[in-house]
């Protein structure tokens, strides 16, 4: 099963990616975070993205596609995968589309979670991040058991440097620009599916599995 899960900032995507790829069982692949991780571990590629991302911009197609074409190729993904934050453009969507195709294979669900801006900006202000394993809380609607501690690995929990409030406008706006039309683009290929996002998690999560299984 290959999916791609589409939404604003702060929406969702990554909540509910790690709860689909828990009950099915696949890998739950996050651009952003595969940047942070490197960011954190000071690579190169680290100190390139994070140029655009405390900018609220988007890192290049190119340097995005080829990390999340390594991270496909390996063996863990034979069996499907939840992309969460990729495609974000119409370029990289194509690129995957053509590897798939090179596959005969292709792109089974696009779950577009659907929220409205006006909810964003104070759900990112409550959002922690661990750095270390990927894993995303609020401090009222996901709190962790202890206050700044990850409960799957135990790392420290952090407000991200992109969740600013004047950050967090831009990406809206990236957002509008460069990633809403995805929307038309899935549909048109017949796999988009429309969840609203504004419920309570676990019911957002309900709708999804409903989806998946319909
Ligand atoms: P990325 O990390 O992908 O950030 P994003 O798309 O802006 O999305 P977020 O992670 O902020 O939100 P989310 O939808 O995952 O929401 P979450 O589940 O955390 O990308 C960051 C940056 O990296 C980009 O700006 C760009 O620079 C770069 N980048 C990444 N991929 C790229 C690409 N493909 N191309 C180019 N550049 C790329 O939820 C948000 C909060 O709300 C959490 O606190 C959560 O607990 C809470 N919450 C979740 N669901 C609910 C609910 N139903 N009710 C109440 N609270 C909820
Ligand atoms: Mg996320
Ligand atoms: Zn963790």
């Amino acid at each position: 099963m290959k999916i791609v899960m589409l939404g604003a900032p702060g929406a969702g995507k990554g909540t509910q990616a790690a709860m689909i790829a828990e009950k099915y069982g696949i890998p739950h692949i996050s651009t952003g975070d595969i940047f942070r991780f490197n960011i954190k571990n000071g690579t190169e590629l680290g100190k390139e993205a994070k140029t655009y991302m405390d900018e609220g911009k988007l890192v290049p197609d190119e340097l995005t596609v080829r990390i999340l074409l390594d991270r496909v190729s390996k063996d863990d993904c034979r069996e499907g995968y939840v992309l969460d934050g990729f495609p974000r453009t119409i370029p990289q969507a194509e690129v995957l589309d053509g590897k798939l195709r090179e596959m005969q294979d292709g792109i089974d669900f696009a779950l577009d979670i659907e929220v409205p801006d006006e909810h964003i900006v104070s759900r990112m202000s409550g959002r922690r991040a661990c750095l270390n394993c990927g894993a995303t809380y609020h401090v009222r609607y996901a709190a962790p058991k202890q206050e700044g501690v990850c409960d799957a690995c135990g790392g420290r929990l952090v407000l991200r440097d992109d969740d600013k409030p004047e950050t967090v406008q831009k990406r809206l706006e990236v957002y509008h620009d460069q990633t809403q039309p995805l929307i038309e683009y899935y549909a048109g290929k017949g796999v988009l599916k429309k969840v609203d996002g504004t419920q309570e998690l676990h019911k957002v999560f309900a709708d999804i599995v409903k989806i998946l299984e319909g």
